[in-house]
């Protein structure tokens, strides 16, 4: 059927027309959330520790966090690489997804959130499997390119994001092929499409999604994503 062919107008706009208000949208995060995604204590306070972090919110939704632990289970991904840590919220995901034999790395700028992370990996009894390494992720990440560390499996950035491409450049040195990186916080409600915008954080999501385009070692994609955490998304990519 072509696009509205044999509906009513009003069957029309209800199904492909209609653009819900965000308060919908989390309303059908809190849906599936509440049926599909269980939060223990410890991922309930590694959230609420957000706030003593230098960035209060910015951790992935709770169904975010379920989606990346899948993407590993389903990627039999063992050794996983992330940029930016904050509290650890996707982290602890993450470290779960991966098993009592996985190992994360994961590269945090500031001490104090690497603090609160810490604490939080304690308590959500993964410590033993995350590394936690302070410091500039261009600095600790080119560390690890030089030290010739095992290569990751999966690889999440999710940290500054004018220094996206600095990022993935260090992922296609530290990943084998068949790995998968997924870049967090592409869309922005949407400013990736506004060519007016001059925030550096769109201007960094642009050029990696460049890079990634212009990568023959690298298959992508892109998802946008409504609900708690308003409009924004995520680009899928795995190396061949
Ligand atoms: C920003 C970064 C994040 O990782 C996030 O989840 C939300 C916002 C930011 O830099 O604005
Ligand atoms: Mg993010």
């Amino acid at each position: 059927m072509r696009k509205n062919e044999g509906m009513s107008e009003s069957e029309s706009s209800a199904s492909a027309n209609r653009y819900p208000a965000a308060d919908e949208w989390q309303a059908v995060d809190r849906y599936f959330a509440e049926i599909l995604v269980e939060e223990d204590a410890a991922l309930i306070a590694a959230r609420r520790s957000g706030t003593d972090t230098t960035m209060p919110n910015a951790e992935v939704a709770a169904n975010q966090g379920a989606f990346l632990g899948l993407l590993v289970t389903i990627a039999g991904a063992k050794r996983v690489l992330e940029f930016g840590t904050l509290a650890g919220y996707s982290t602890i995901w993450l470290a779960r997804a991966v098993g009592e034999g996985g190992r994360i790395v994961t590269l945090e700028l500031e001490p104090q959130n690497a603090e609160v992370a810490e604490e939080n990996f304690l308590a959500a009894g993964v410590a033993d499997r995350i590394e936690t390494i302070v410091g500039p992720a261009a600095e600790t990440s080119a560390r690890l390119i030089s030290e010739g560390v095992e290569p990751f499996d999966f690889v999440f950035i999710d940290a500054d994001k004018p220094n996206n491409p600095a990022y993935l450049q260090a992922a296609l040195e530290l990943t084998r092929p068949g790995a998968v990186i997924v870049v967090d916080n592409v869309v922005r409600n949407g400013a990736i499409v506004d060519d007016s915008s001059a925030d550096p954080r769109v201007h960094g999501v642009r050029s990696v999604a460049d890079a990634i385009a212009a990568s023959p070692d690298l298959e992508a994609t892109a998802l946008q994503t409504v609900g708690e955490k308003g409009w924004d998304g995520l680009i899928i990519a795995r190396r061949r």
